[in-house]
Formats: structure tokens, C-alpha cells, sequence
């Protein structure tokens, strides 16, 4: 097993190895919290975005997809909220220079109360073993109790004092706790100042004819502006909903911990238009399909909680988030919101165009409401290679590291290896290569003992190794190994495009949704 601490660490290195992920501009040193996607992260990232696509789009037949450009007129963000309203509250140690969020400062303090709680629990399950009642322990437990009542009451403060944009209580709660900069230990803080998060650059060729414009922050905005566009030429019904996947642009001061905050991200959101008044039941029914659509990945229930919002969003009036154990802790991967009518009430007003949906049922006309499911690519990513990456130790007292990624999501399905690089084998499992790869992403190697090419396989994520030998040329058999059991089974060629079918087709697992 790999230790918690080594295992961040393990994951960005193993990235980088086996072609997943790069630093940006790498030969100049690279650019800060802005990653390139190599050539099996790539498919992998590809390979996410259809599973989301197919499981939104695809499988439901009042949601549509759309591609918005990244570029959108200028008062879009005027209207949305986020020329004004887009900000991180920031604050600056006066020693070490260093800047920070005031809000992940003051979150990482109650994390580390967390973390207390969490060794209590681990102490007192090992003191009671089976009799365990972990929700009684942390309900009773009067030292539990109480690191938990500290965490709510900080957090609260903080959420309302960030609601009513009283910055100078966050610097006085920051002062308070008697939180230190991380690095340099000093308590020597600034003013906390909001910092706008947007990206701005020019439309036009002459300096004094140029527009300002904004790279887009999210890509839901492109989806509200569409959004009469879509329903009158798709003829659509409330509900549905409009599905997107795209690139968006964030300034963010506190870009750290890998692809999970980058400056350049992409997002997977939908829209799901609604009438007015029915958002708690959406709500409900979005918080619970998107929670399902996670665990059909089989990485765990126990990696998986909803965070309710305490600070909403201006535009929101209901909010969770689905948070996933990342190496450094539960984060946040998916937000659920209830948007309400603001968006297209605010892009009403300023583009002076009405955005409103005529209910035949009802006989009248209303702006409706919106229930938006937003999750991060690259978080989504992180979250599936740093839960699929494991150390195993074997029988022989060997280890191996093991890339077991959903089937589903991995960029190479199958690795075709003879056993010898002569006697005919090479030319039958190129043939092998050449029948499968219209169906899947399939990989020759003749490089290496054959052992040594089954861990470089394992590492890479492959679900399947075939391997051709001197049998093969006698009766058309072919061994199979599966990479988290490493079974093998003797099959027929002609079976093998059956057999990796059942375990890498999307139906197989996005059926587990129902
Ligand atoms: N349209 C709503 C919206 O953008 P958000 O909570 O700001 O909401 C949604 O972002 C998701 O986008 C997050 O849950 C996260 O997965 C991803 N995300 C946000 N900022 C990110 C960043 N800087 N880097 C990577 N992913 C990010």
C-alpha cells in the first residue's frame, strides 16, 4: 500500500511517466497551475467527457448538447454577476509575500479539525472493533462533538461574514484562529481584498477600436444566451435540458495541487430548464442522478459525500457539491445548483430580448427556472487516476503498481504481445491488431520478457493483455490476462473481440446508474 502522504506525490509522477499528463511549456520551466494532456491522458480525458455525454445527452431524450463559443459578447458577464461579483477573497502575508484565499486559509484550519476527528474515530474503532457504532461515536463522543460544534461555528461565521462582504471579520477570524502562513509560519497579515477571477483580453486589430472581452469563467453562460434558440428549433418542452462540455478560464490566485485547480480547465455542465416552483423536486432528482452516475465508475461509496452550501452563490437558492477523497482529502468534484430565473432574468434585462418559454399546459408565458450540474473534467480526471493508482504487494514478495481505471475510461483496452519476436508469432498478433483495432484503442509491444511487459501494461492502465505463443499456431488460442486479477484464460481469437467488449462498453456500466 501506498502511505496517504506519498501518494500525491506517487500520482503526479506516475502522470508524468506513463504519458497521462505534462506541465505546461515544460522546456521553459513551465506556466503555474496550466497542465497538457499527453497521449493517454488525452484518451482518458476523452474517454470521461463520452461517459458524461452519453449518460446526459444521449440517455435522455429531452437533453440536448450544444457547443457555445468561448468567446461571448461582453455584457454577458455584466449580466451574470460576474464583472462584479466574481471574486476570491484574498489576503497577503506581509513577510513572506506570499498570497492566499482568506476562505481556503481559514478551510484548511477546520481540515486539520477534521483530521483530529478522524484519528479519534480510528482509535475508537480499533479500541471497539466490530462492535463499532461509528454514528454513535461521533454523535456522543464529547471530544468529537466538539471539534465538530468548532468547525460549524467557524464555518458559518465565515460563510456570512463572506455573504455580507464583511472582509475585515474574515481577517479578524483568520486572527483569531491564529492561522500562520503555511510556509513561513508568520501571522503578519494584510487586509483581505477581493481579487476579480476573470481573464480579460481584446477583440479588433486597432488599440483604440478594440473591444474587451473576457476569456468565459464557466460555460454555462453560453447555454442561458442559446437557450430560446434551442428550445424554439428543437422544439423543446419544459423540462429539458441543455448539456455542454467545454474549456473555461479562471485567474485563480490559489492554483496548486495539480490538474485539481488549474487556470485553464474544462467543464461538463447542464441546464435543465424548469417550471417555476418545482426546483426542490430537481434539485433532489439531479443530486441523485449525478451521485449514481459516480458510482456506476465503482470507485467506492465511501469516496463520495454531498457538501450543502452555507454561502450561496448570487445566484443560487439551493446548492451542494458532490466532494470526492482526492490523496489531500475530500474536495470538491461536481457542484449541483438551483440557479432559479436570475440568468435569463438578468440576460432579459441587459440584452432587452425576451427569454421566455410559452406553456401550453398552462397557457402562459414564464422565465423559467434552472437546475445546473457542473463537475470539472480535469477534477474528474484526478479523481479517477489517483483512486485507480495502487502499489500491490504479491505472493512472492514482489510489488507491482497497477493503474486499474474503470474498463470503461482506459485509453488502451488491450495490449497484443507474442511471446517471441520469431517463429511466425509477431505476424499473428499483428493480425490480431489490425481485426481489433476498428472496434477499440489496441496496443502492439514485443519489447522485453514478457513478464515485464505485462507491469508496464499494468502501470499503464491496460485492462487486458493477449499474448500469442507457439499454441496459438496450432489450434487459434490466444491467452487473456485481466489486469486487476491477473488471471489468465486460454480463449479462441475469434472470441476476443466479445470478451473486451463486455467489460469496456459503456452500456455495461452505465446501466448500473439504474
Ligand atoms: N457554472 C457553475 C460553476 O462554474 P463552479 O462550482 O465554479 O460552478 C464547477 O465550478 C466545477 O468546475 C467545479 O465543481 C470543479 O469541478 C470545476 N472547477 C472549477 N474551478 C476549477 C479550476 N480552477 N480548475 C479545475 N476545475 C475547476
Amino acid at each position: 500500500m501506498i502511505k496517504p502522504e506519498d501518494q500525491f506525490k506517487k500520482v503526479i509522477s506516475h502522470a508524468k511517466e506513463y504519458g497521462y499528463v505534462f506541465q505546461s511549456s515544460e522546456i521553459y520551466d513551465g506556466l503555474s497551475a496550466v497542465y497538457d494532456y499527453a497521449q493517454n491522458g488525452v484518451e482518458l480525458k476523452k474517454n470521461i467527457r463520452d461517459y458524461w455525454w452519453k449518460a446526459m445527452v444521449q440517455l435522455n431524450d429531452n437533453i440536448v448538447g450544444l457547443d457555445a463559443s468561448i468567446f461571448m459578447h461582453p455584457t454577458t458577464w455584466k449580466a451574470s454577476g460576474h464583472v462584479d461579483a466574481f471574486n476570491d477573497p484574498l489576503i497577503d502575508n506581509k513577510d513572506s509575500k506570499k498570497r492566499y484565499r482568506a476562505d481556503v486559509l481559514i478551510e484548511d484550519y477546520c481540515a486539520k479539525i477534521e483530521g483530529k476527528i478522524n484519528k479519534e474515530v480510528a482509535k475508537a474503532e480499533k479500541r471497539f472493533g466490530d462492535s463499532f457504532n461509528k454514528e454513535e461515536f461521533v454523535s456522543t463522543n464529547p471530544r468529537v462533538v466538539g471539534y465538530q460544534e468548532k468547525i460549524n461555528s467557524i464555518l458559518t461565521r465565515m460563510g456570512k461574514s463572506l455573504e455580507k462582504e464583511d472582509l475585515v471579520d474574515v481577517k479578524a477570524l483568520i486572527e483569531e484562529l491564529e492561522i500562520a502562513d503555511p510556509l513561513s509560519g508568520s501571522r503578519n497579515w494584510t487586509e483581505v481584498k477581493q481579487f476579480n477571477l476573470m481573464f480579460g483580453t481584446k477583440l479588433g486589430a486597432s488599440a483604440d477600436s478594440a473591444m474587451d472581452l473576457y476569456l468565459r469563467p464557466e460555460t454555462a453562460q453560453g447555454i442561458f444566451v442559446n437557450f430560446l434558440n434551442v428550445q424554439k428549433t428543437g422544439r423543446m418542452k419544459i423540462p429539458f435540458g441543455i448539456a455542454q462540455t467545454g474549456k473555461a478560464f479562471r485567474n485563480e490566485i490559489v492554483a496548486r495541487q495539480f490538474i485539481f485547480r488549474m487556470r485553464e480547465f474544462e467543464q461538463m455542465e447542464m441546464q435543465f430548464f424548469i417550471k417555476p416552483g418545482t426546483q426542490k423536486e430537481w434539485f433532489k432528482h439531479w443530486k441523485e442522478a449525478r451521485l449514481k452516475w459516480h458510482l456506476s465508475l465503482g470507485m467506492g461509496e465511501e469516496n463520495y459525500r454531498f457538501h450543502d452550501h452555507e454561502k450561496l452563490a448570487h445566484y443560487a437558492d439551493a446548492a451542494t457539491d458532490i466532494e470526492f477523497k482526492f490523496p489531500f482529502g475530500f474536495k470538491e468534484l461536481e457542484g449541483i445548483h438551483s440557479r432559479t430565473d436570475f440568468d435569463l432574468k438578468q440576460h432579459e434585462e441587459f440584452s432587452g430580448k425576451k427569454l421566455q418559454y410559452f406553456d401550453h399546459e398552462e397557457n402562459a408565458s414564464y422565465t423559467p427556472y434552472v437546475l445546473e450540474t457542473s463537475i470539472g473534467l480535469d477534477r474528474m480526471f484526478l479523481a479517477v487516476f489517483s483512486n485507480s493508482l495502487v502499489e500491490e504487494e504479491l505472493d512472492n514478495n514482489t510489488t507491482r503498481t497497477v493503474l486499474k481505471l474503470p474498463a470503461v475510461l482506459a485509453p488502451t483496452k488491450a495490449a497484443i504481445l507474442p511471446l517471441l519476436k520469431r517463429d511466425g508469432l509477431p505476424e499473428v498478433a499483428k493480425q490480431i491488431v489490425e481485426d481489433l483495432k476498428w472496434d477499440f484503442n489496441v496496443f502492439y509491444d514485443e519489447k522485453d520478457a514478457v513478464g515485464k511487459r505485462y507491469r508496464r501494461q499494468d502501470a499503464n492502465g491496460t485492462p487486458f493483455c493477449i499474448t500469442v505463443d507457439h499454441e496459438t499456431l496450432e489450434n487459434n488460442t490466444v491467452t487473456i490476462r485481466h489486469r486487476d486479477t491477473m488471471e489468465q484464460k486460454r480463449v479462441k481469437i475469434d472470441d476476443l473481440r466479445e470478451i473486451i467488449k463486455k467489460e469496456v462498453d459503456v452500456k455495461h456500466w452505465l446501466q448500473k446508474m439504474n
